[in-house]
C-alpha cells in the first residue's frame, strides 16, 4: 500500500480526496491545523470508507515539525497539498498571512521532498491564475494574468516555485491542478462543505438561503455581457475533482508523466450563469430561492470555464456529475447538517 500525505485533508476538497484515495487502496496520513476545518470530518471519512486515516494536527508553518514529520514517515511516496488559506477578501487585508500560509508551507514541504530519491507532488491551483481569459473555453496555455489578490498571487507563485524546483530536481515529479468552481458533497452525505461564518462562495450561500439560515442571496450584478447578464463559472462536482487528484497522482507514481512538472485544468467544460445555478437549486429542491440583484462584486471576472481536453486525453479523466446532480448533493448535505 502506497503511503500518501494529504495536507488539509479534513477540508472540503481534501476530505473528498482522502475518501477516493482510500477507496483505491492508498494509505493516507493527513496533516491539518484545523484552522478552517473540523476533526469530526474524520468520522465521516471513516463512515464512508470503513477506515480512519492517520491524522496529525500540525501547523505546516513550523518548519521543524514538518521536517520531523518527514523523518518519521520516510515511506511517504506522494503528497497532495491542499492546506492553504483561500478567502480572497481576507488576503487583501492580510497579505503576509497569505504569503506565509500558502508560500512558506509549500517551500518547507518541497524542501523535504527534494531530499527523497523519488517523490510525487500534487498542488491545488486555481483557474484564478488566468484572470479574465481572452478566449473561452480556457486552455492550459492561456496566459497567466497579473493576480487580482494576494490569494491569487499565492497560486501563481506556488506554480512558479514548483516549476523552478522541478527544473533542477529530476527526482521530483509534480502536477498542478487548476480547479474551476468546486461544489457539492459526497453522495453519502457523510462529508461536504463546511464554510466557517458567512459563505463567500455562491453555492453554499444558495443552500444556506434555501434552508433559511440566510434571508436572501445577493446576485452580484446582472449587467455583464452574458446571456442573462450574470457571471459565468464552471461548477465542478467535488467528487469528480477528488478523482482527478487520484488519477494525477497515479500518473506520477507510475512514471507516466512526460515532463516532471505538468498543469491540468479541472472543470466540466460547461459554463453556467449565477441565475442558472439558482434555477438548478430551485429544480432540485422544489423551493423558490429568495434572491435580489445587487451591484457587481469588486474583482469578479465575467466568464470562466475550462477546456478540459488535456485532462480528458492525458489523464483519462472526465467530470461525470451535471450541475443539477452536484446541486442536489449540496442540498442533501445542507439539510443533513441543519437537521
Ligand atoms: C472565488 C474567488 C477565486 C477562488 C474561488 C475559490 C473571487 C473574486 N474569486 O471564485 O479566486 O479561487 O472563489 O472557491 O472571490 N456570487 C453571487 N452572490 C454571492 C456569491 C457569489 O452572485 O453571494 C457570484 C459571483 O459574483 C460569481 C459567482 O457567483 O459570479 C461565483 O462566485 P464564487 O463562488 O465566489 O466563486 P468565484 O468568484 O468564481
Amino acid at each position: 500500500m502506497k503511503k500518501i500525505l494529504v495536507t488539509g485533508g479534513i477540508g472540503f476538497i481534501g476530505s473528498h480526496t482522502v475518501v477516493e484515495l482510500q477507496e483505491k487502496g492508498f494509505e493516507v496520513v493527513i496533516i491539518d491545523d484545523c484552522s478552517n476545518s473540523d476533526e469530526k470530518v474524520l468520522d465521516g471519512i471513516e463512515a464512508i470508507t470503513g477506515k480512519r486515516p492517520a491524522f496529525e494536527k500540525l501547523d505546516l508553518k513550523e518548519r521543524d515539525k514538518v521536517e520531523d514529520f518527514f523523518n518519521r514517515n520516510t515511506d511517504v511516496e506522494g503528497v497532495i497539498h491542499f492546506a492553504a488559506s483561500k478567502a480572497v477578501g481576507e488576503s487583501v487585508e492580510k497579505p503576509l498571512l497569505y504569503y506565509e500560509n500558502n508560500i512558506g508551507t509549500l517551500v518547507y514541504i518541497l524542501k523535504e521532498l527534494c531530499k527523497k530519491n523519488k517523490a510525487s507532488f500534487i498542488f491545488s491551483s486555481s483557474c484564478t491564475v488566468y484572470g479574465q481569459a481572452d478566449k473561452m473555453p480556457i486552455t492550459e496555455d492561456a496566459p497567466v494574468k497579473v493576480a487580482e489578490s494576494p490569494y491569487g498571487n499565492t497560486k501563481q507563485m506556488g506554480e512558479e516555485i514548483i516549476a523552478d524546483t522541478c527544473k533542477v530536481t529530476p527526482s521530483l515529479n509534480a502536477i498542478a491542478l487548476r480547479y474551476f468552481n468546486p461544489m457539492g458533497a459526497h453522495p453519502s452525505a457523510e462529508i461536504g462543505e463546511l464554510p466557517v461564518g458567512v459563505p463567500q462562495n455562491l453555492i453554499p450561500f444558495i443552500t444556506q438561503t434555501g434552508i433559511g439560515l440566510r434571508d436572501q442571496l445577493s446576485v452580484f450584478g446582472d449587467d455583464y455581457p452574458t446571456s442573462d447578464g450574470t457571471c459565468i463559472r464552471d461548477y465542478i462536482y467535488v467528487v469528480d475533482l477528488a478523482k482527478a487528484h487520484v488519477v494525477a497522482l497515479e500518473r506520477l507514481l507510475a512514471g507516466k508523466n512526460t515532463e516532471n512538472y505538468e498543469v491540468f485544468n479541472v472543470g466540466t467544460g460547461t459554463g453556467s450563469t449565477v441565475l442558472e445555478a439558482i434555477q438548478s437549486f430551485e429544480r432540485v429542491s422544489g423551493k423558490k430561492l429568495n434572491y435580489k440583484i445587487v451591484g457587481r462584486r469588486a474583482g469578479d471576472i465575467t466568464t470562466a470555464y475550462a477546456d478540459t481536453t488535456k485532462a480528458n486525453k492525458v489523464l483519462g479523466w472526465k467530470s461525470e456529475y451535471s450541475l443539477d446532480q452536484a446541486m442536489k448533493s449540496a442540498w442533501v448535505w445542507e439539510q443533513k447538517i441543519r437537521g
